[in-house]
């Protein structure tokens, strides 16, 4: 299937390793070029020097924190005009307990998962809309759809952006804009296992215990590769995915056992 998004232009936020870099992967071989955003330069570099050599497409870098001004600024110096967002925070979601935690840590989960994507979306939609095409794809997680215990500041605040762009979409699709948010379950990636690393810690137990336990749970039986969430977002970039918008896209290899 040809997506229709050759010579396109895409911001990729948290782009360096794991799931934001499989997104770029996956819209640079559909031909769109690319600026993607991560902290460290020379993950960034590597990622952007790979990219280019695979797939020939025009690739930028800028290395920052997206969920600061200074790094959504430099993004859109480096991309004034996209086509495409991949809305991704990057940080990745730490257990607290609701009882205890300060309300600044609130706040900072309200920042990165919330109100920094908020932002990226205020400042993409006018030029989208004016040209007529854009899709942004929020990167969230499976649990919004059935919580987890421990994690109700991150989940909060995720649920919050997507309650938010469920406002927002009616007003952007008659100028062909589209917002979706991708809900992956367990993706190989660094994070997964700095986060089983964690539960093995926590838990008193091996990370061997966690991983065989988090497989038993999973009928698929497996840790999804990162390109099979890099395909998924690609194919809500695409011109054929111009009819849907709003939605909440579980993909976890049916760990989530609800209908909708
Ligand atoms: N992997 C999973 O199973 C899974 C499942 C559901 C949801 N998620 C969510 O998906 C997101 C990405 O997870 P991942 O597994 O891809 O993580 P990862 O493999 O650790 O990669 C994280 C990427 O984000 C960049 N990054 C982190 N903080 C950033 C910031 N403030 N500004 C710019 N770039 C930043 C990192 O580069 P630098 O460190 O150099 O900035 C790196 O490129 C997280 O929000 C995570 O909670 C992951």
């Amino acid at each position: 299937m040809n997506l229709g998004l050759r010579g396109r232009k895409a911001i990729v936020c948290a782009a360096s390793r794991g799931l934001g870099r499989a997104a770029a992967f996956s819209l640079a071989r559909e031909g769109v070029d690319v600026t993607l955003v991560a902290r460290t330069a020379d993950t960034l570099d590597r990622a952007a020097d790979e990219l280019r050599r695979d797939t020939g497409v025009e690739v930028t870098t800028v290395a920052g924190d997206i969920n600061t001004e200074a790094g959504q600024e430099a993004a859109f110096a480096a991309c004034p005009a996209p086509d495409i967002l991949v809305n991704n925070p990057g940080v990745r979601q730490v257990p607290g307990d609701f009882r205890t935690l300060p309300k600044q840590e609130w706040q900072h989960w309200l920042d990165v998962h919330f109100l920094s994507s908020v932002q990226l979306i205020q400042k993409v939609v006018p030029g989208m809309c004016e040209r007529r095409f854009g899709r942004i794809v929020n990167m969230s997680v499976s649990f919004i759809k059935f919580p987890q215990v421990g994690f109700a500041h991150s989940h909060a605040a995720r649920l919050a952006l997507s309650g938010a762009v469920a406002s927002m979409v009616r007003e952007l699709i008659p100028h062909n804009v589209t917002i979706n948010t991708v809900c992956p379950g367990l993706f190989d990636t660094d994070a997964l296992h700095t986060n089983l690393h964690g539960h093995a810690e926590r838990g008193n137990t091996t990370y061997e215990a966690i991983v065989e336990n988090r497989l038993k749970t999973c009928p698929a039986g497996r840790f999804a590769d990162a390109s099979e969430c890099g395909d998924l977002i690609a194919y809500l970039c695409s011109a054929q995915a111009g009819f849907m918008t709003g939605q909440n896209i579980v993909n976890d290899g049916g760990v989530y056992q609800g209908l909708f």
